[in-house]
């Protein structure tokens, strides 16, 4: 009689072993549990037996119907649990996800930063970093800017309380890279620059510049015409004529104003370079004896040309923005145009 139960034990575990899914288990079930099932096939020889056998063969019966039943309502979780981590698995919805993906862009200001960066290296220039939070000796005193020279008032200059400023140009780089290196010395450094400023669509409290300072023996201004032409026509991907007016900065001497044949009209005459066919663009010049001595090198042996720009003005002509305000208002729809 045990034979009968071990086989049906066996035939059971068999059936189990190969159900995944809640309707062939529930068939199974009645297969076996069910009034015409297996079990009640069972009980049916029970009729012919001795009391003892009979007694003994019940329990052994009951105890595996039980310990079948144990078996389906546990195979009935598994199943359960592996429908739900499928449906968690292809369902799953993150609530914080934006509708649409955001693609962020570069900033034009990066865009025109990194253009300059690569045009100046091409040309053989290092890239150098300076300070936003500059020395008063680097940002005038190194420079040749006298002590009363209204641009070091807290009128145009931010003074922090630690004696120190927020660079009003990136000219100290020049100083910094002079007393850094031993001529030749070529090399460009754009970065932040801040004045105490009333922002208006063309002046801001926070700009960017990019210096410039080549020094070696027999620089002239012709080096200076020349780089700064090729600079500016790669910008703007044509050639762009470019010239000087005299002008005056205390570091450099002869000093210039850049200018460079407006965009817009190619040189008739505009309101955006004031009728005048120009745009005012940089200052440069050949860098001043006094400064060369202030960084220990001799002006009989060397000379070089400096210049500084902003490249907020040049991104502004390249992509015909027309408020410098624009930069720094963090609206999307201006910055995805770029
Ligand atoms: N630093 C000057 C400015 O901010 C520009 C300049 C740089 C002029 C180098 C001459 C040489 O206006």
């Amino acid at each position: 009689m045990n034979e009968k139960i071990e086989n049906l034990r066996a035939r059971f575990k068999e059936k189990m072993a190969s159900i995944s899914q809640k309707d062939a288990l529930e068939q199974l079930r009645v297969g076996f549990m069910g009034k015409k099932g297996e079990f009640t096939a069972l009980l049916k020889d029970m009729k012919d037996m001795q009391d003892e056998a009979r007694r003994q063969f019940g329990q052994l019966v009951n105890s595996a119907k039980a310990e079948f039943e144990r078996a389906i309502v546990e195979k009935a979780r598994e199943i359960e649990a592996a429908e739900i981590a499928k449906k968690t698995e292809s369902e799953w919805v993150d609530i914080t996800w934006p509708e649409e993906p955001l693609q962020g862009s570069a900033h034009p200001l990066s865009i025109v930063r990194a253009e300059l960066e690569d045009l100046f290296t091409s040309l053989g220039f290092d890239i150098m970093d300076g300070p936003e939070m500059e020395e008063e000796y680097f940002n005038f005193n190194a420079l040749n800017i006298p002590e009363d020279h209204p641009a070091r008032d807290s009128q145009d200059t931010f003074w922090l309380k630690n004696g120190k400023l927020l660079r009003s140009q990136t000219s100290p780089v020049q100083i910094r890279g002079m007393l850094a290196k031993k001529p030749p010395i070529k090399f460009v450094s754009p970065g932040k620059t801040y004045r105490n400023e009333a922002v208006d669509a063309s002046h801001e409290h926070s700009f960017h510049q990019c210096e410039g300072l080549v020094i070696d023996k027999g620089i002239t201004v012709s080096h200076l015409v020349f780089t700064l032409q090729q600079i500016i026509s790669s910008i703007f991907g044509e050639e762009v004529e470019i010239r000087l007016r005299p002008s005056f900065f205390p570091f450099v001497e002869p000093g210039f104003e850049l200018d460079f044949k407006c965009r817009i009209c190619k040189g008739k005459g505009c309101s955006v370079c004031k009728q005048t066919g120009w745009i005012e663009y940089l200052g440069c010049g050949m860098v001043h004896p006094q400064v060369l001595k202030n960084c220990g090198i001799d002006p009989e042996i060397y000379s070089g040309f400096a210049f500084g720009g902003g490249i907020e003005r040049l991104a502004m002509m390249k992509y015909g923005i027309d408020d410098i305000r624009h930069f720094h208002g963090g609206d999307l729809r201006f910055l995805k145009q770029f």
